[in-house]
Formats: C-alpha cells, structure tokens, sequence
C-alpha cells in the first residue's frame, strides 16, 4: 500500500489507473471500512484519502479536536487491501485566497446547511479537489451523511463530472447507534442516550410499516423518543430533500440531529 502525501506524485502515480475513491476524514471503523470493501470489490485500484477538511468546520466546532488515528487508520487501509493513500497536509490541498465553491443556496441550507451554515460548501470545495486529484471513475459516499451525498451527486450532475457516486448503507453498532468517529466524544452514559436517535428512526419505520402516512403525526411520536436529547431538527423529506407532508414509500428520508452533551450526532432512515 502506498501513502502518498503530494498532489503531483499521486496524479503521476494514478496516471491511467480506473479508480475507485472513499474520501474520510480519518479516525476509521467499520462504517468507512463498509465503503472500502466496496470499492476495493468493485475496482481494480482503490484510494482512501484522509484529511480533516478545516474549511467544511464552523467556527467553534471540532477541528482542533477532531480525532486522529493515523497509525490505526492506516492498518485498517493495509487490511482492507486498499492500494493507495492518499494524505495530504492542509498546505498541499489550500492555498491563500481561493476561489471558493458554493453549495446550493436552497438545498445545501437547510437541515444540516442550517445548524452548519458553509458547512457543505467546504464538503464540496474539498471533494471537488479530491475528484480532481485522484480522477475516480467511482466515489462511494456513506448515506449516514445523507444530504452530503445528494449535494455532491448535484455537483457531479451541474458540473458535468464523469464519476459515478455509489451510495452505501448505514452501519450500525449492535444496539442500533449508527456508527461515527465522533461516538468517541460520548461518556458512556451520553452514550445510553444517543441509543434515541436510532430508536425515534426505527419508531418512524414501525408506524410507516404499521401504514401511518401522515408526516407531522409520525414527526410527534418519533419527538416523544427524543426527549432526553437536544433535538436540532426532525424532518422529513423527499430523496431530493423537499419536505414532505406524507410518506412516499421508495421516496422518503427521515432526519434527525441532536446534541448529546457536547456531542452533535446525525442518523437517518431511507423509506
Ligand atoms: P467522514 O465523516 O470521515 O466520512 C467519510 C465517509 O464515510 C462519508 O461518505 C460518510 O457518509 C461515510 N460514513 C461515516 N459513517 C458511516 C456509517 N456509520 N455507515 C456508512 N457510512 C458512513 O464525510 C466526510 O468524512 C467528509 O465530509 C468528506 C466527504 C471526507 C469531505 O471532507
């Protein structure tokens, strides 16, 4: 496996190769690991990059404590059989005074684009330097991070990229927490308590099968879980994240966010 760090030496090394792509930001488990066997069953050469993408931060968040794991990470790629690493310092992807690329004004401002505002327009100025380093003919994206993967397939589509986005299901704990680097941030009592998250979702998919279509009537009974959390929002949505009024089975996504602690989570549920 090699670990290439510049930007020129990965283009020569990737020159003619048909690859597959997992973007991450480090600090792995068996969630970015899903995206990885994937990719590496699916394409002859596999990349992982890993970088903490400073600009997609908002003032005051993790950055600077986001973990790092970089001896781990890297025997996670080496066993995943990935080829190639790529891993950049903040100086070989930015420079001063960049253009800058802008999400969405709708679509990448609200849920996540509201609680984070620029958030998504630093997710996809980095990715587009990435799709233009590594040139993938496929990127898999995890739906966990489910409005990140429908803006970066808009920006493939506006932009005329040639890279096919593959989604990939959410990987779960046992007890249903869906799987993130920041569930290292939870006290193991936080933990007991991020457990509603997946369980408002898993209500909203009992009612739906029990044949409950009304939205803002399954948004108050999946709220009832959520009472020992701070809840950012609840919402659902459309696969092309406009609201939805009731449920459109093959068509839906259900959102939540909360704070647990200090610890922001995210989960969701496809319909
Ligand atoms: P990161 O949070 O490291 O996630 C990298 C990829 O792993 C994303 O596509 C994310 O959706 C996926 N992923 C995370 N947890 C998952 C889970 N439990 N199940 C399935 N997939 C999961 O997302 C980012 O990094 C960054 O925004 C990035 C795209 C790398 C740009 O900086």
């Amino acid at each position: 496996m090699e670990v290439i760090s510049k930007v020129e030496e990965l283009k020569k090394y990737l020159k003619n190769k048909k690859v597959g792509f997992v973007p991450t930001m480090g600090a792995l488990h068996e969630g970015h690991l899903s995206l990885i066997k994937r990719s590496v069953k699916e394409n002859p050469f596999t990349v992982v990059s890993i970088f903490v993408n400073p600009t997609q931060f908002l003032e005051g968040e993790d950055l600077d404590k986001y973990p790092k794991k970089i001896e781990a990470d890297l025997k996670i790629c080496e066993l995943g059989e990935v080829d190639a690493i790529f891993l950049p310092t903040i100086n070989d992807i930015y420079s001063e005074n960049e253009l800058i690329i802008k999400a969405p004004t709708i679509k990448g401002y609200i849920l996540e684009g509201a609680s984070r505002p620029g958030h998504f327009d630093g997710v996809l100025q980095v990715v587009l330097k990435l799709f233009n380093i590594v040139k993938p003919s496929k990127a898999y994206f995890g739906k966990k991070d489910a409005q990140q993967l429908y803006l970066i397939k808009q920006m493939v589509k506006d932009l005329f990229l040639d890279i096919e986005i593959i989604p990939c299901n959410i990987i779960r704990d046992g007890d249903g927490l869906a799987l993130s680097s920041r569930n290292i941030y939870l006290t193991p009592q936080e933990r007991n308590r991020a457990l509603s998250l997946s369980k408002s979702l898993k209500r909203a998919g009992k009612l739906i099968s029990a044949g409950k279509r009304d939205a803002k009537e399954i948004k108050e009974l999946c709220l009832e879980v959520l009472k020992n959390i701070e809840v950012e929002y609840f919402e659902i949505v459309d696969y092309d994240f406009n609201t939805l009024d009731t449920i459109e089975i093959n068509n839906t996504i259900i959102l939540v966010a909360a704070k647990v602690g200090t610890t922001r989570l995210i989960d969701n549920i496809w319909i």
